[in-house]
């Protein structure tokens, strides 16, 4: 079980809720009516499940690959913290997670 916190782009809502292990973030996101389209379904082609991951195990997550790192340089306010959402798969080593919505979105899918 993985302890989501999601806090708005703004900071002044959060919401938090417990995951299962082999949960993608974007879909446990989803189910708590956060604001990530993710658009393509997590084939790395759109960005806009792009999430700040700011506290929790986030050093216990599995580095982002390249496709993965490629695909930040387009979201919006993406910084070192930025994680796709659809890439990510908790795993009972991580027992909770600070995640943040990003200020911005682009569906580079849809230019
Ligand atoms: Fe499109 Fe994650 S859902 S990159």
């Amino acid at each position: 079980m993985t302890r989501v916190r999601f806090v708005s782009a703004d900071g002044t809502k959060e919401s938090v809720v417990e995951a299962q292990a082999g949960a993608r973030l974007l879909e446990v996101a989803q189910a708590d009516g956060q604001p990530l389209e993710g658009a393509c379904e997590g084939a790395m082609a759109c960005s806009t499940c792009h999430v700040l991951i700011i506290g929790g195990d986030a050093a216990r997550l599995p580095p982002p690959t390249e496709e993965e790192e490629d695909m930040l340089d387009f979201a919006v306010g993406a910084g070192r913290n930025s994680r796709l959402a659809c890439q990510i798969r908790l795993t009972d080593d991580i027992t909770a997670l600070e995640v943040k919505m990003p200020s911005g979105v682009v569906n580079m899918g849809r230019r």
